[in-house]
């Protein structure tokens, strides 16, 4: 590969918007207790590993789901996942950069991204703050920079943090910045 080639390359790949990691049971839970997942919801999670949040948050509640998943091998476990849960056709792994996905349709936005991450995707989760429906979301361990949650869940294990963006968060005046943890 020339030097060009190898440039070119690296343009394309996609930004790693964290490492695989998966997020604790204990943090499955409280997340899923912060975001009142219900029926009616489209929940979308980004970089969604092997879909296990995902999974729980649409098994549980009759939710769909679409969980973005850029690493082929990881999509591949997560869809296998999601047809061990009987949720075919409810839940829907894609195996694409979450950087080119449009998400905005989410009612319920699951992250478990680090901060280099977060702040990568920043325009597209400010975008949300004007969306005509509220969106719910539940960043677990790194806080979205510059959002004030509403709640948060903290203790030995977890370290969750709850916004409420667009509908009538959008109207609202803004919340003050608060400093990412
Ligand atoms: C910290 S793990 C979280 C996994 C899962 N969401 C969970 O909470 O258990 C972050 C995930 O994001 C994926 N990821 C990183 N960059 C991505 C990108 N640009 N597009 C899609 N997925 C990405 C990684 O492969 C990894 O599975």
């Amino acid at each position: 590969m020339t030097s060009a080639e190898s440039t070119a390359a690296s343009q394309d790949a996609p930004f790693v918007l964290a490492p695989f990691n998966p997020t604790a049971n204990d943090a499955i839970r409280h997340g899923l207790e912060l975001a009142k997942v219900q029926g009616q919801d489209t929940v979308w999670e980004i970089g969604c590993g092997d879909a296990r949040w995902l999974i729980a948050a649409c098994k549980e509640t009759g939710a769909c789901g679409f969980g973005v998943e850029y690493d082929p091998d990881l999509a591949v476990r997560a869809t296998a996942a999601v047809q061990e849960a009987g949720l075919d056709g409810k839940v829907t792994i894609l195996c694409e950069d979450a950087c080119q996905v449009d998400f905005s349709a989410a009612t319920v936005l699951l992250l478990y991204l680090v901060p280099k991450g977060l702040a990568h995707l920043q325009p597209k989760l400010d975008a949300l703050r004007s969306s005509a429906h509220t969106v719910r979301v539940v960043a677990n361990f790194f806080s979205v920079p510059g959002w004030a949650p509403l709640q948060q869940h903290i203790d030995k294990r977890c370290r969750l943090h709850y916004y409420e963006v667009g509908g009538e968060a959008a109207a609202a005046p803004a919340a003050a910045p608060v400093a990412a943890s």
